[in-house]
């Protein structure tokens, strides 16, 4: 296991997908970030061959740092100065490029839905299934490898269940989200149709957020993953917030506990990332607020620089047993703080001494 101290010098990474809403949040985040150090950054053909400051249109809101605007676009081609890539591609062309850079050797650490679903490859959230890690081992990807991160909505919904179905069980769940325009990537949602609006649809949204948290809320055993059994129903809205998806959530537990003891699991949880003090790995995953008027996007989205998952409201519910809502930034926690959370369990673990 490593530690913080015995990473003595930095890691060199790359970015597929640099441009982008989740490629430009990887730069923000890793631009301090004590174990990696941007290497290369790679898109399109589009912007292959630029200067970074030139492909991109940087809409970050701490500055563009030097170092990186200057950097010229790679192809996104399996000769990068690396080993880890993390990917923010998007979904049309990730499936191949990523298969190709771990074929190749590499570590992918992807946001992109199209390897998921691959029996051999983990959805990992460090806070919740840590152990799925091992199931790498099985790739036939000589020495690399492809791991995954959850689809933006299912990242918040499975951290504030895995404590639920740990301590009371868990068989149906309910959940409505209200979807940051972030979420769509840039420049995403047309102003005139998400102004003073909401819209009903997000295509795919709902089969992810139906699919996805019983993979990840699965037992590893024998090197397979056995999905939790568990029923989820999902109607996704996106809505005018620029950052931090809300979800209201409708739980069926195995036994029915008292509000109170939900609340002092949620407040107590602490698991491997905190453990192993990751350096992205928040002080605490999960936030309740008392407060009957929060979490708002607006006010709660940067808690534990955006790697909380900020809960509030949990009452009876007539249908189900409880319902409460829940906050958790779509970019950070749902997607690159997310994946560098990954791509440090990964290191922590030894994960590139044994695929050398
Ligand atoms: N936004 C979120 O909150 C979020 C959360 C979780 C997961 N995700 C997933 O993360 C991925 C990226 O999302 P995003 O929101 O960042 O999308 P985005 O803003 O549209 O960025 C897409 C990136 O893919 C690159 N790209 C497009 N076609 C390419 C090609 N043929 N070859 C190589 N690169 C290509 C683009 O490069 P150019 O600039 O050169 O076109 C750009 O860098 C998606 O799979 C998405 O589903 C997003």
């Amino acid at each position: 296991m490593k530690s913080n101290d015995q990473i003595k010098s930095k890691i060199p990474v790359g970015i597929l997908g640099a441009t982008g809403s989740v490629g430009q949040k990887f730069i923000e985040l890793l631009a301090e970030h004590p174990w990696f150090e941007i290497a290369a950054v790679a898109a399109s053909d589009r912007s292959a061959g630029k200067a970074y400051r030139d492909a991109a249109h940087w809409f970050m809101s701490k500055p563009l740092p030097s170092r990186i605007a200057d950097m010229t676009v790679k192809a996104c081609e399996p000769d990068l100065p690396c080993r880890i890539v993390f990917s923010g591609l998007d979904a049309s062309v990730a499936g191949e490029i990523e298969t190709n850079f771990a074929k190749a050797g590499y570590i992918v650490i992807s946001n992109s839905r199209n390897h998921r679903s691959d029996p051999d490859v983990p959805i990992l959230v460090p806070e919740v299934n840590a152990d799925h890690l091992e199931i790498v081992k099985t790739q036939q990807n000589g020495q690399g490898a492809i791991i995954t991160n959850p689809n933006c909505a299912a990242t918040g919904l499975v951290v504030a269940l895995k404590p639920l179905l740990d301590k009371f069980g868990l068989s149906k769940v309910n959940v409505v989200t209200m979807q940051a325009i972030s979420g769509a990537g840039y420049p995403g949602v047309a102003s005139l149709d998400i102004i003073d609006n909401v819209v009903p649809f997000i295509g795919g949204e709902e089969g992810k957020l139906e699919s996805e948290p019983q993979k990840i809320l699965g037992n590893y055993c024998d090197g397979r993953i056995e999905p939790a059994q568990f029923k989820v129903s999902a109607s996704c809205n996106r809505v005018a917030v620029t950052d931090g998806h809300m979800e209201c959530v409708s739980v069926k537990l195995a036994r029915k506990p008292s509000a109170n003891k939900i609340i002092t699991e949620w407040k107590e949880f602490r698991s491997e990332p905190q453990r192993l003090k990751l350096p992205s790995a928040p002080a605490n995953p999960l936030c309740y607020f008392e407060e009957n008027n929060y979490p708002q996007p607006k006010l709660h989205r940067l808690l534990g620089d955006g790697m909380t998952v900020a809960i509030g409201r949990l009452r009876e519910c007539p249908i189900l047993d409880y319902k409460f809502v829940l906050l958790s930034h779509n970019t950070i926690r749902g997607a690159a703080g997310g994946a560098i959370l990954n791509a440090e369990l990964f290191v922590a673990k030894g994960g590139l001494e044994t695929r050398k």
